[in-house]
């Protein structure tokens, strides 16, 4: 499994730490910034990070902000991009298994890292059931 990260600057105390999460957990993550606190544009970095993972077939992105709503409105743009806002295991879990989201969004102002682990434990353990649910996610592209 292999994960793309992109934070604001509303997001870049925790980055490091989800980094370090996800290569715990044995997976490989591609830092795409960004790498201060100074401020920045969400829709910038959730835009970058919406295409590289487009562009690797089977990637899965992170995007991190103050809440995760404007990182998951923005990704959600891109056809092809199923942004989840997620805010603990449970909806990680759902959001793969029944949405087959490909971008976990959440909030570094919302989620403390205990439960970002969780939710990334979540994530990487629970693959789309397809049956039903693929034609559900079939009519979210118009
Ligand atoms: C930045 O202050 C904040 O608005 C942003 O990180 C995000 O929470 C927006 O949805």
């Amino acid at each position: 499994m292999k994960f793309y990260i992109a934070c604001d600057h509303a997001g870049y105390n925790i980055k490091e730490n989800v980094i370090q999460i996800v290569k715990n957990l044995g997976y490989e993550i591609i830092n795409l910034g960004t790498d201060s606190n100074e401020r920045v544009d969400y829709p910038d970095f959730a835009h970058k990070l919406s295409k590289a993972v487009l562009k690797d077939e089977g990637s899965y992105g992170i995007l991190i902000c103050g809440t995760g709503i404007g990182m998951s409105l923005a990704a959600n743009k891109h056809k092809g991009i199923r942004a989840a806002l997620c805010h603990d295991a449970y909806t990680a879990q759902m959001a793969r298994a029944h949405n087959d989201a490909n971008v976990l969004c959440f909030g570094e102002r919302v989620n403390g890292l205990g439960v970002i682990e969780s939710m990334l434990k979540a994530w990487c353990d629970t693959s789309f059931e397809g049956g039903r649910h693929a034609n559900r996610v079939k009519k979210i592209e118009i």
